[in-house]
């Protein structure tokens, strides 16, 4: 099984998918790495030489061709947990094309669901990578990871599984999936 992990820019996806990778001996890819080393271009450059449309596209086919990636390179690491990989994805990922419903069907999806202000605080700090929000106040920003919670959240909320706790430890966040494994 593919663990997908989605979620808000700053949420802590990165952060929880190393974790998981190193405790459970499986491969982690970054889905954002992964285009950009595809594409030999920075997340910022796709998205100010291409725009955001072409991206989205691109990301759309990235998640199938991870997904089939990780399964050829698990005979060795195949784990008791029969987690074979995990896929960081980027915060837009499940809200464009069918890629929430593709990630259903194909592993087991979880959002981390932080606080706004969280978010905010973390996004503050790192923000300069990120095209959507790098030029933001922090005003701005604060507006902007509301409005877009708002409208990302009904495909959030199609995940299988929810962390609510944005500091929860990497041994709860494992009975958390262990737990809604035995569910899907
Ligand atoms: C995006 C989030 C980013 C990256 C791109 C767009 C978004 O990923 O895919 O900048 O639409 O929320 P992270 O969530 O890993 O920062």
């Amino acid at each position: 099984m593919i663990v997908f992990l989605i979620g808000f820019m700053g949420s802590g996806k990165s952060f929880y998918a190393k974790g998981l990778s190193e405790f459970l001996h499986v491969p982690l890819v970054d889905l954002d790495q992964f285009i950009e080393e595809e594409q030999a271009m920075s997340i910022t450059e796709i998205f100010e030489k291409m725009g955001e449309p072409s991206f989205r596209a691109l990301e759309s086919v990235a998640i199938k061709q991870v997904y089939a990636d990780l399964l050829t390179r698990t005979t060795e690491t195949t784990h008791i947990n029969d987690i074979l990989g995990i896929i960081s994805c980027g915060g837009g990922t499940p809200c464009f094309n069918d890629n929430m419903e593709w990630m259903n069907k194909h592993g087991l999806t979880i959002w981390i669901n932080a606080p706004e202000e969280i978010i905010l605080e973390r996004l503050m700090k790192e923000k300069e990578t990120r095209p959507l929000v790098a030029s933001l106040t922090e005003e701005e920003l604060r507006g902007f990871i509301h409005q877009k919670l708002l409208e990302r959240k009904p495909y959030y909320e199609k995940a299988q599984s929810v962390i609510a706790n944005h500091q929860i430890t990497i041994h709860e966040f494992i009975n958390t999936i262990q737990h809604a494994k035995n569910f899907f």
